[in-house]
């Protein structure tokens, strides 16, 4: 809800035109508004229905490039500068989309060359999205030119308060041109076909490679060390695709504007970290298709976005009830959908928009869920969006210049994510199940944690851990080593230190470089079809998935955990260890352990390197959120269960939602959300 505008407006032939916009509010409520898919005579109606849902923000022009730019070379942004314009008479501010996603069937029927190719040699058609080629030159032209004018356009425009680039990237293409940047790619890494080949171990299987040029272009089934390097071109070419973009409106557009690309769900085809790295805002795609929300599952994408930047981010889009592309569409209770937008904005995101406010009459998208019907009028998620809406509105304020901050963090490798799921060994190794396995018991128990990458800084953390850091390169255990022995406690999860950068195998097994600080490595790994128990100082329970026999070599190295009767390869051997080192600890957990048995141990290594939780005795389905800033604390407390639940703070807060005094004891109804805001010395 954008309140006022700053100094005057000008009543003119052209209406309303405003002079200094307000400051933007600290947190926003959005919906994706497609106007050019609707008589601009409706615009108003529809922009008084939002304003009425104290809507502050639009995203809108993502997938408009046959409207922007109907013939090559000619430009239609009036429609988009007045629909700019209705929306800041109705107080609400502008994210422009560049229609990147969407060529429109001029450009791809003169140059079809742009289109993307998929992996099995067939080229993409026009009709529906998403079917350019990434690593196209000419495509990423006329993408630089739709960007640049737009952003000439529109990037001083006071009400545009931001970009996003395309929508969803992901898929890469296949031709002959993305081929040739492969080998090029390639060769500027090894310089030499030999080295390539010295890192591939290509004797095996005859794949000694004469010349770059040979090398195939494969996705899948190929050498561990070809589809790593491939994930890694092709996250470097959709870095190029996305810098493309961002230079070009950088050019022309105000730097108080921001440029974000909006994420998938646990997305992985490239490396985030690296994508982000060019932009200035990370923004993600919160869906849940089937309508079950687990709030820990969501919480945990949240926090992999937050890491992405290392600072607040924005959900770009999330489901109105219900979306139409999962297999049973169910919707979210409207309380699930309240707890979700404010366990966003716990976690870190100042913005959460809704996709999308009306749907086309026609297209892919006819059965996704809605702000307004067909016809115009409000659907039953308007009335809760209205809801959520008001509540940011009163909450923004407190929340403003306001952070999560934490001292445990989990480190996601998308090297070794990647690797794991080249070679699963087991298909109940899912990485994102384990990771999750490890983040769940930490996030209950310490009530904050980053998820950030193997290479950010760890300086500030009382725990770092990486559940499952299969590829292990010597700069990351330097890193890694050096936040040990300056006092830092880490812990490995299974399958952690096993290849090097290349996805080649260390030979001293796992951990690989880590194997002499932690005075210790693993004898051999198993899948499991059966469950094994496991017992000793930290508890006892079992292991399942996936289960390791660790060596001790240092005198001390202790074994904290050893395995039970059952399995003859690993009874009574040991599944756990740590050693001390100086002030800081290193610990290896070989098993994938029972959710039980797997809080337990965390809970007991987290306070032993000296984490807390936020809030003590606090009940299970209650979420505990706390974002500081400068002078404040605010707690974004979420009951996620249908009990009601107490929660006692550990100094007094004021709630802001509902108003009233400073309190230490907060009654939650079920489903309720309190937002409270304590001064911080
Ligand atoms: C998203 C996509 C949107 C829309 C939405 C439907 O993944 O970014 O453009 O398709 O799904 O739920």
């Amino acid at each position: 809800m954008r309140d006022v505008l700053l100094g005057l407006c000008l009543a003119g032939a052209f209406g309303v035109v405003p002079a200094v916009a307000a400051p933007r509010p600290p947190l926003l409520l959005g919906t994706a508004w497609y106007p050019e898919q609707w008589p601009e005579a409706r615009w108003p109606k529809d922009l008084a229905l939002m304003q009425a849902a104290h809507i502050d923000v639009v995203r809108v022009g993502e997938f408009a490039w046959s409207t922007l730019e109907p013939r090559q070379g000619v430009y239609h942004f009036g429609w988009l500068e007045r629909a700019i314009a209705e929306a800041a008479r109705h107080h609400i501010y502008v994210v422009i989309g560049t229609p990147t996603a969407a060529p429109p069937a001029w450009l791809t029927s003169r140059y079809p060359q742009t289109l993307r190719v998929h992996a099995d040699g067939r080229r993409a058609q026009h009709g529906n999205r998403q079917q350019f080629s990434f690593s196209s030159p000419l495509y990423r032209k006329f993408c630089r030119e739709i960007a640049a004018r737009l952003a000439r356009h529109f990037g001083h425009n006071p009400d545009v308060i931001g970009w996003q680039i395309d929508n969803e990237i992901g898929p890469p293409s296949f031709g002959a041109q993305t081929r040739r940047q492969f080998h090029a790619w390639l060769r500027r890494k090894y310089h030499t076909i030999a080295a390539l080949n010295r890192h591939w171990a290509t004797r095996y299987w005859s794949q000694t490679y004469d010349h770059f040029r040979q090398v195939p272009m494969r996705a899948e089934n190929e050498n561990p060390g070809l589809l790593l390097d491939f994930r890694r071109f092709v996250t470097a070419t959709w870095a190029s695709y996305v810098q493309n973009q961002v230079q070009a409106i950088r050019r022309y557009a105000s730097p108080r504007q921001f440029i974000t690309t909006n994420t998938t769900h646990w997305g992985d085809q490239f490396n985030e970290y690296v994508v982000n790295h060019v932009l200035t805002l990370a923004s993600w795609d919160d869906y849940v298709p089937n309508g079950r929300y687990r709030w820990l599952d969501n919480a945990v994408e949240d926090d992999l976005v937050r890491g992405y930047k290392r600072r607040d981010f924005w959900v770009m889009e999330t489901q109105p009830a219900f979306v139409d592309w999962g297999r049973i569409n169910a919707a979210l209770p409207p309380y699930a959908m309240r707890e979700l937008a404010w366990q966003d904005v716990g976690h870190g995101a100042n913005a959460v928009l809704y996709w999308q406010w009306r749907s086309a009459l026609n297209g892919q998208e006819q059965y996704n869920g809605t702000l307004v019907g067909p016809g115009g009028e409000p659907v039953p998620a308007y009335r809760v969006v209205k809801k959520i809406a008001a509540q940011f509105a009163l909450a923004g304020p407190a929340l403003a210049d306001t952070a999560p901050r934490s001292r445990v963090a989990l480190l996601q490798s998308y090297s070794s994510r990647w690797a794991i799921g080249f070679q699963r060994q087991t298909i109940l190794f899912h990485v994102v199940r384990e990771f999750t396995a490890f983040y769940k018991p930490l996030e209950r128990f310490a009530q904050a944690v980053d998820v950030i990458s193997p290479h950010a800084p760890l300086g500030r953390y009382r725990l770092v851990v990486a559940p499952a850091l299969n590829v292990l390169s010597r700069a990351e255990a330097r890193h890694l080593a050096a936040y040990v022995r300056a006092g830092g406690h880490l812990i490995l999860g299974p399958r952690s230190g096993m290849k090097n950068s290349y996805d080649a195998l260390w030979t001293e097994r796992q951990p690989g470089p880590l194997v002499p600080l932690l005075g210790g490595h693993v004898g051999q790994y198993y899948s499991l079809l059966k469950s094994v128990p496991l017992a000793g100082k930290l508890g006892s329970g079992h292991a399942a998935v996936w289960a390791e026999t660790l060596v001790a070599s240092a005198p001390n190295t202790h074994v904290l955990l050893r395995y039970g009767k059952g399995n003859g390869w690993l009874e009574g051997k040991p599944a756990i260890m740590t050693r001390h080192v100086g002030k800081g600890t290193i610990t290896y957990i070989g098993a994938w352990l029972d959710p039980a048995l797997m809080q337990t141990v965390l809970e007991k290594l987290a306070r032993a390197a000296g984490v807390h939780p936020l809030i003590s005795g606090v009940a299970r389905n209650v979420e505990v959120c706390q974002r500081i800033g400068a002078g404040k604390r605010v707690w974004v407390l979420i009951n996620h269960g249908r009990r009601p639940h107490t929660v006692h703070l550990p100094s007094p807060a004021s709630p802001v939602l509902t108003g009233g005094r400073a309190r230490r004891t907060v009654a939650l109804a079920p489903h309720e959300v309190s937002v409270l805001w304590a001064p911080r010395a």
